[in-house]
């Protein structure tokens, strides 16, 4: 078992073991310890898999659990369900002592946590992620948010939860499709800053030690949000193969899946920055190589002119200029702010 401190303004440790949602009930009391009542927040898979146990040892540890259960899926991380929440939570007068629990994806982690950070004005949440994606990226750092008609994410709020339980028991009933989703996000942490973890997951592909690398996923993702938790430099390093993923995403409508888009994403990026020097091109084969061995796609079947149209209304492009996280060497990369016309000239070899 590993516990890593995440030193942000509110500190919290990350759990990373096995047996973990058994013992939920005694990491509250010793984490959040003036809760009498624990609002349960998960999705209809995750609750079949896991909401009893956690339920069970929950009220072992002497609290009240309530349960809330939303349909699975990123539909749900809508308003309408933040809204019945806060209702639920008000009938079941849970008060600002009391502690919410996120049990599931991304996508409850999201949900749950913003409405930790408003039902009045904020109560404790503690996040128990159960997909990949979840464990290493989205339960820590305090990034909490609803999608709009109007696009993902844009209403939300940065809050860290009171601690993260990362079971690594609960990957075993992921469906493949949804870990190799998870197995991008992870690679990623490899090409930003981890060259041993890169020859780790090159070698050990998608059966690599979930322990190890989880933790080490988590670390540097902890090391990120402690000097940047408001999102304004480092942390943008994490959007690497982002930007071109979320326009392959928009563009196919969401057909595709986030870890595929952002396989795509990562290999297309390396593959320009080879072009124009930043790395070499055995770098750039490295990261097709490795992507290609955990399954996913590394080729977008959209133009460089279509994933720049789309580009020009990513809510991360600040006054005219769009960042990129560019490779050099695996194990280190890099931010460029581009303009229009250099982006276009990056994308697509040259403007019009
Ligand atoms: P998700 O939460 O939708 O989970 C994917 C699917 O896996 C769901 O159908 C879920 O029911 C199922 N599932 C979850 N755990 C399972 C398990 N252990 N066994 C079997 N099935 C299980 O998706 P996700 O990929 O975890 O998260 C995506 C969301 O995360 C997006 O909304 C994205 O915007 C958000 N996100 C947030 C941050 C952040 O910093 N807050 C970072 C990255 C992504
Ligand atoms: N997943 C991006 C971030 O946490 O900033």
């Amino acid at each position: 078992m590993n516990i890593i401190d995440v030193g942000t303004s509110a500190p919290y440790p990350v759990v990373v073991g096995h047996g973990l949602l058994e013992e939920t009930g005694d990491y509250i009391k010793h984490y959040a310890k003036r809760a009498e009542t624990a609002a349960l927040i998960t999705d209809d898979t995750v609750d079949a898999f896991y909401g009893g146990r956690v339920e069970k040892s929950i009220a072992g540890a002497g609290l009240r659990v309530i349960r809330y259960v939303v349909p699975h899926g990123e539909g749900s991380k809508n308003a309408e369900n933040y809204i019945s929440i806060m209702n639920f939570l008000a009938k079941e007068q849970v008060t600002r002592s009391d502690l919410i629990v996120a049990l599931g994806g991304g996508v409850v982690g999201d949900l749950a946590g913003f409405a930790a950070a408003t039902y009045l004005r904020r109560i404790d949440y503690i996040q128990i992620p159960t997909t990949l994606l979840a464990q290493v990226d989205s339960s820590v750092g305090g990034k909490t948010a609803i999608d709009l008609e109007a696009g993902k994410n844009l209403a939300g709020a940065f809050y860290q939860p009171k601690l993260v339980l990362c079971d690594l028991d609960t990957l075993d009933t992921l469906p493949e499709e949804i870990f190799r989703d998870g197995c991008a996000e992870v690679i990623k942490y490899g090409i930003l800053w981890d060259e041993d973890l890169f020859e780790h997951l090159k070698a050990r592909r998608t059966d690599f030690d979930r322990e190890y690398t989880v933790s080490r996923c988590i670390e540097m993702k902890r090391d990120v949000v402690t000097v940047d938790e408001f999102d304004n430099g480092k942390r943008q390093f994490l959007n690497f193969g982002h930007t071109l993923a979320h326009a392959a995403e928009a563009l196919s409508n969401y057909s595709i899946s986030h870890g595929q888009a952002v396989a795509m994403g990562m290999a297309t990026i390396a593959e320009k920055a080879a072009a124009d020097g930043t790395c070499s091109a055995s770098c750039a084969a490295e990261i097709a190589g490795i992507l290609d061995r955990f399954g996913l796609p590394v080729k977008f079947t959209y133009t460089p002119d279509e994933m720049y149209e789309v580009m020009l209304s990513d809510k991360k492009r600040k006054g005219g200029k769009i960042s990129l996280i560019l490779p050099e060497e695996i194990g280190y990369c890099v931010i460029r702010k581009y303009t229009l016309e250099e982006m276009k000239e990056f994308l697509c070899g040259g403007p019009d």
